[in-house]
């Protein structure tokens, strides 16, 4: 008899919770108390006042005193920016001063779809539902609950992990975590934003309060969030949108954007703990031009200093640091200098002495300074949560810009500090005694304002950049951060190690970086802590090319982790990607545009991008590099084929021009060197000849790959500026929009304000197939459009030898942009409006 060998199981969640925590965080036992509001019935909502952002706050339920306060609590909730709603818990006044919040103009009245509002204090958002309200003194839980289906829950900002949260306990605190092993939580960043999709409706939380919080992502009831705010107050913002983008457009809406940073920002980036003295510093900086690699950075860290004294020199390491700078300038380097809060305790010191007499450091309770401990020995805090401390420190960074700093990277911002131990005080933070004193007047404890210390440093240093050097637009990286961290700042990942697993969870942890609103993002390249093996440096180089923010930086205990130092191959395979990412510069940058004009994160995990596909829900190791590349990273040690899901759509292989149809697994091959890479179909690539720096004048035109779909249509667009200053924001700049359409190429410009740096366009039109060498897969041609390979192609063999090809001693780079093509599909035109017809190979399409 014919046995049926199926099994059907039922969906269950638990299945797909791969996490392994050895250490689960837990919030601190409660015993919480049953949070009652009056509830005024409906017509009867009072406007209590009008929010410091202008936004008047509806009060829901009277004020009433709990038990075991003696201050009343109420409840409020307004109808924000469309698609937004805020309730605010809390006891009365909200310290303003330091909201991340910046409340667009449009207000709409919050009317119910709070349906059951009457009977209880619940918020009901479509199957969302916000109630169970209970309180401590001192700490406030709800919990989100779904009504219908089992969410997927992404965001959080930084964290290990995959993407999605659910199954565990996440915490807000920001901690200088060294080693973040899968179970260590939580890490330099805290963002109290999450997306939950459930079905195909996207929403999005924000728990707007920088204390400490945990967030139980359906740990153990798979359809509730509960979250703990070691508060007395909160706001929540609850978003709807029609997919994840519209969310976090909402999101970006409240807390800012990335601004488009300098060009030279989006280069190439070399760091070490540290270069010194400054004949290092020019040594590196030779190397990288004798060997022909693209870089526009060399970054300081501490050792630049005088004994870690902030806004010093080491007189001995580095004597003339304005010759130095200059120097490194006519090579056409950036310097970015370290910065760290921590002040020495030291009486000589005039940056002590100054912040001393002026009572700018943070206090104990009984007024005493606090005194900790970081790089320089014993160090002080400046309060950043005062506007005249963060003009003193914003001003203080003269020292650096007047020697010909460019950009500041603002470090051990949590604040760390070494005195922590790991009974007393294990995350080495300092202790929630401190005082901030705010800019109300109204001082609070550590505990309330610990996740917004970061955000008062970088907001200081813009405010500097803004004051003393008005005409750049600031380049600034830092390792802590809350909510609205973009505003101010990009972000690195902090101290990674050299570990195939550090590179493996780079990649959701600055996917999550980047949808929760920080798109300039990045980690250390090769891994901070222990010695990189060649194999490793060069896996991680390929991917961080495709990464917002590209830096390579090391441990002063490491190996040397510079491009050339791992042998020739490894040169190769740096240089090779550095002209890489050099060439695809105009795409960059146009991506990072997309970002301050729309909040469009530069990438994107594919939910993200097609929220429908449940195949795509735990993707954690591909993404989206700006709208038409995916890239697909190895990440683990001696693998030479990666498998890939293909979204929906059509897929053209960015290195040999073979077509594949989505919604589709593939194995490709992917040798030492090669980065799985693929191109969208649909898409139009422009790109440029690659310069050894950003500075470099341009030769030649812009060229445009033209990457047909199924319907044989393309589109692309090239935004571009004075790529420093600030007059695209007057209108300096032009945004143009590259149409092909069968045989057809239209330029058209959206916007004329800017002379782009190229006359001529190049255009090419890819056919999926042509011209590499090898044989052709079994292909299929649709409606004219390009030929669709069916299998896997056989000119990626898997029987393919390559002579030692894990030990790198012999390594075959891909060429970029597939292989040439015939003169057919090729075109060269001035870029300025207009259309023109293109013969493109279409017997090279159907031959295959
Ligand atoms: C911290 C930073 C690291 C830096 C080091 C010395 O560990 O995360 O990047 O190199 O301090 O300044």
């Amino acid at each position: 008899m014919k046995q049926d060998n199926r099994i059907e199981i039922e969906e269950d969640k638990d299945l797909a919770h791969t996490e392994n925590p050895t250490r689960r965080t837990k919030p601190p036992a409660r015993s919480f108390t049953e949070l009652k509001f009056e509830d005024k019935g409906p017509g009867k909502d009072t406007v209590t006042g009008t929010a410091a952002s202008g936004v008047q706050v509806y009060n829901l339920c009277a004020p009433r005193t709990e038990k075991n306060t003696k201050k009343p609590l109420y409840m409020s909730c307004s109808g924000h920016a469309e698609g937004v709603y805020r309730i605010r818990v809390g006891e009365g006044e909200v310290p303003s001063s330091w909201s991340v919040v910046e409340l667009p103009p449009a207000f709409e009245v919050f009317s119910p779809s709070l349906e059951e509002r009457n009977s209880s204090p619940e918020f009901v958002l479509g199957p969302l539902k916000i109630g169970k309200w209970r309180y401590n003194p001192g700490a406030l839980r709800f919990t989100l609950e779904s009504v219908s289906h089992i969410p997927r829950v992404y965001g959080l900002g930084e964290k290990m992990g995959r993407l999605d949260r659910s199954g565990r306990v996440w915490e807000m605190w920001n901690t200088d975590e060294p080693e973040h092993v899968p179970s260590r939580d939580p890490l330099y960043v805290s963002i109290p934003f999450a997306f939950v999709g459930i079905e195909n409706r996207w929403f999005g939380i924000f728990v707007d309060n920088p204390a400490r919080q945990y967030w139980d992502v359906a740990t153990s009831n798979q359809k509730e969030l509960t979250i703990d705010v070691e508060d007395d107050y909160l706001d929540i913002y609850l978003m709807e949108g029609a997919s994840p983008r519209e969310v976090l457009r909402r999101y970006t809406g409240l807390t800012g954007v990335t601004p488009l940073p300098p060009i030279w920002g989006l280069g190439y980036h070399q760091s070490r703990y540290s270069y010194s003295p400054d004949a290092e510093v020019r040594r590196v900086a030779g190397e990288f031009r004798k060997n022909e690699l693209p870089a526009d950075v060399i970054q300081f860290d501490i050792d630049y200093m005088n004994g870690y004294r902030i806004f010093t020199w080491d007189k001995e390491g580095f004597p003339d640091p304005p010759s130095l700078i200059d120097d490194l300038s006519d090579s056409g380097f950036k310097v970015v200098t370290i910065v760290d809060p921590g002040v020495k305790v030291d009486p000589e010191y005039s940056v002590y002495r100054e912040g001393l007499s002026r009572g700018y450091f943070c206090t104990l309770p009984d007024g005493t300074i606090y005194q900790g401990a970081v790089w320089p020995g014993k160090a002080v805090y400046p309060d950043f949560s005062r506007q005249a401390v963060r003009t003193w420190w914003g001003d203080l960074h003269r020292e650096l810009f007047k020697h010909g700093v460019s950009g500041i990277w603002n470090d051990m911002n949590e604040p760390a500090d070494f005195t922590g131990d790991s009974e007393y005080r294990p995350d080495y933070t300092v202790p929630n005694e401190l005082r901030a004193a705010t800019d109300t007047g109204t001082a609070v404890s550590f505990a309330r304002f610990h996740n917004l210390y970061s955000g008062g440093m970088n907001r200081a240093t813009r405010e500097g950049f803004s004051k003393h050097k008005p005409e750049t637009r600031g380049f600034l990286i830092t390792r802590s951060g809350y909510a609205g961290v973009q505003r101010n700042a990009g972000v690195w990942t902090g101290d990674n190690c050299s570990w195939w697993e550090h590179l493996d969870s780079a990649v959701p942890m600055l996917l999550s970086l980047s949808i929760s609103g920080v798109s300039l993002v990045g980690s250390d390249t090769g891994g901070f802590q222990e010695d990189a093996s060649a194999q490793l440096y060069a896996r991680w180089f390929c991917f961080s090319a495709f990464t917002p923010y590209f830096r390579s930086h090391s441990a002063d205990d490491t190996r040397p982790h510079e491009p050339w130092s791992f042998g020739g191959n490894v040169l190769n395979i740096t240089r090779h990607y550095l002209r890489l990412r050099y060439s695809l510069m105009p795409y960059i940058y146009t991506a990072f545009f997309r970002t301050e004009s729309e909040g469009e994160p530069v990438m994107k995990p594919l939910f993200f991008e097609w929220p429908g596909d449940e195949r795509l829900a735990e993707v954690n190791n591909e993404y989206m590099f700006g709208p038409s590349l995916l890239a697909a990273p190895v990440t683990t040690a001696d693998t030479l084929w990666q498998h890939v899901y293909l979204p929906e759509g059509l897929w053209y292989d960015f290195w040999e021009d073979i077509l594949y149809r989505g919604q589709s697994d593939r194995l490709v091959s992917a040798p030492i060197g090669k980065l799985p890479l693929f191109v969208r179909g649909g898409s139009i690539l422009p790109h440029e000849a690659p310069r050894l720096h950003t500075g470099v004048e341009r030769s030649g035109g812009l060229f445009l790959d033209v990457y047909p779909d199924e319907n044989d249509r393309a589109a692309g667009e090239l935004y571009c500026d004075a790529e420093e200053g600030w007059g695209y924001r007057n209108g300096e700049y032009s945004l143009i929009a590259f149409i092909y359409q069968k045989g057809k190429v239209q330029v058209r410009y959206e916007n004329e304000g800017f002379q782009p740096p190229w006359s001529t366009l190049n255009v090419r039109v890819h056919t999926g197939g042509e011209g590499c060498s090898g044989q052709s897969a079994h292909t299929t041609s649709k409606g004219g459009g390009p030929v669709v390979s069916e299998t896997t192609p056989s000119r990626t063999r898997l029987s393919e030898k390559t002579a030692d090809p894990l030990r790198l001693t012999s390594v075959k780079l891909p060429r970029p942009f597939a292989c040439e093509q015939s003169e057919k599909g090729r075109l060269e035109i001035p870029l300025t409006g207009g259309e023109y017809s293109i013969a493109v190979d279409i017997d090279a399409r159907e031959n295959l």
